[in-house]
This record gives structure tokens, C-alpha cells and sequence, in this order.
């Protein structure tokens, strides 16, 4: 894999174009999308249902292949990696957090944590730890032995976000991590990014609806006519500036 420099944008979408078959009808969702984001940088990606927001995350990851155009994460581009290079790369330097959880119903709540250094190698002593640590702080702590299925919708949110974050990923995506929880459990889980996030440098791009969450990122973008725009924060705060989004 190439090397990889420090000042290198950590994720880089030129010209990406991804349409879907529907019938005999083609559905374009990213078209000819541009994007770029700083190591360390945190991101909220907004727009309307079906604007694109969970493609693009899926292309980002490598789960997704664009029908067009360029992907870079960390400087490698996704499309010079074979379909196991891809998944190696996804496992070991990313953490998604998927809008529907994705949680593994037949492991418990911890094992699904451990499930990423798993399949990365041994786990070793320390990772339970830092596994059991997550969980309190998304406080579920006493919860490591349960069935996700038996767990509340916000409760396997928040499952599913202590799992995108015990590899250390270098890049976090996030599909509407508080999309299920109260305001002040969601405030604990933006707390929670920030903490583990900020001071080791990664970076977070993060599809949201939320007005809150998107106040606390660095930048604001917003999927439009399959291309991604930036939103000024002035007009963002303004009333009705996300309200308007969502039409
Ligand atoms: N695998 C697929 N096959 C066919 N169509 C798809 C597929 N994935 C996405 N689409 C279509 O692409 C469009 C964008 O879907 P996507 O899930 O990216 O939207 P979204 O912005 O995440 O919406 P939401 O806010 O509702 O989650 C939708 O019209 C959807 O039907
Ligand atoms: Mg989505």
C-alpha cells in the first residue's frame, strides 16, 4: 500500500457517480459528487431521505463500488484494492456505525464488541477492558452479557456505536448514530465521539437530521441532486435552515 503522509486529506471523492437499477428504470443518486475531508476534521452530512447520504457512506467504506470516479481513504485508492484487501482495509482502519446497527444476534453484546479485533487477530487482555469501558460510557455497562435482539432500538444504537469505536479506527463513519436516542442520551454519545475522537486525531463523517449534532462538527455539508454542498454555518443556524434541507 502506498504511504501514507500525515497532511494527506483522509478521505477523497472525486467525480463519484452511482446510480441503481430500478425495472427497467436507472435511479442516479451521486453524480459526478466531490468530496474532501482533513485528517482529524468532523463532518456532518446532511440532506433529505434518499438524497444518498447511506451510498455514500457504503462507497466510502468500500462495501459499495462507485460505477464512476475515484475513492481515497487515507491516501489508498479503493478501486487499486481487491475485493479481501478491501475488507481487511475496512475492518482494521474504519468504524461504522450502519443506520440499522447490524448487530450479530446469536453474540452477546460484548462479543459483537470484540467481534472487530477478532477478526483482526487475537484479542488480547487489554481489548475486553477497553470493550467493557465502552460500554459504560455509552452506559450500558451492565448489559455486556445480553442478546441484542432483547435490547431497545436506541439501546442497540448505542451498542453499535461502542463497536465502531474499540479497533481504533482512523476514520468513522457514522449513519445517524443518535437517529434513536432521547436528546440528552445522544448529547452523552456526541460527548463520547468527542472524547475518543478528538485527542487521537480521527476523523468523523457523520449523516445526521439533527440540528444538535450537526452544531457540533467542524463542517456541514449536505447531499443535493447527487452532489455535496457545503453549508455555511450562519445560514445552518438561521431558523428553518435545516427545516429547508429536509423539504
Ligand atoms: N442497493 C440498492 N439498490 C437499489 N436502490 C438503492 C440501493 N441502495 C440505495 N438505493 C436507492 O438510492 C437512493 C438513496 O438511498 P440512500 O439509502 O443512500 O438514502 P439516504 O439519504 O441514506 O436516506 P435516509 O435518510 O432515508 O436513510 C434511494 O432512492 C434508494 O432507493
Ligand atoms: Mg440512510
Amino acid at each position: 500500500m502506498p504511504a501514507i503522509h500525515p497532511s494527506d486529506p483522509v478521505l477523497r471523492l472525486h467525480s463519484v457517480t452511482r446510480s441503481f437499477r430500478e425495472g427497467d428504470q436507472l435511479r442516479s443518486v451521486l453524480r459526478d459528487a466531490e468530496l474532501s475531508v482533513e485528517r482529524g476534521e468532523f463532518v456532518a452530512l446532511l440532506g433529505p431521505s434518499g438524497s444518498g447520504k447511506s451510498t455514500l457512506l457504503n462507497l466510502v467504506s468500500g462495501i459499495d463500488h462507485p460505477d464512476a470516479g475515484r475513492i481515497e481513504v487515507a491516501g489508498v485508492p479503493l478501486h487499486d484494492l481487491s475485493e479481501k484487501e478491501r475488507t481487511l482495509f475496512r475492518r482494521d482502519r474504519i468504524g461504522f456505525v450502519f443506520q440499522f446497527y447490524n448487530l450479530i444476534p446469536t453474540l452477546t453484546v460484548l462479543e459483537n464488541l470484540l467481534l472487530p479485533l477478532e477478526l483482526k487477530g487475537a484479542v488480547q487482555s487489554g481489548d475486553r477492558d477497553r470493550a467493557r469501558g465502552l460500554l459504560a460510557r455509552v452506559g450500558l455497562g451492565d448489559r455486556a452479557g445480553a442478546w441484542p435482539d432483547r435490547l431497545s432500538g436506541g439501546e442497540q444504537q448505542r451498542i453499535a456505536v461502542a463497536r465502531a469505536l474499540v479497533h481504533r479506527p482512523e476514520l468513522v463513519l457514522a449513519d445517524e448514530p443518535t437517529g434513536n436516542l432521547d436528546e440528552e442520551t445522544g448529547a452523552r454519545i456526541l460527548d463520547l465521539l468527542d472524547d475518543l475522537l478528538r485527542d487521537s486525531g480521527t476523523t468523523l463523517l457523520c449523516v445526521t437530521h439533527s440540528r444538535e449534532v450537526a452544531a457540533r462538527m467542524d463542517r456541514i455539508l449536505t447531499l443535493k441532486e447527487g452532489r455535496v454542498h457545503a453549508v455555511p454555518r450562519a445560514d445552518f443556524m438561521e431558523v428553518g435552515g435545516l427545516a429547508g434541507d429536509r423539504r
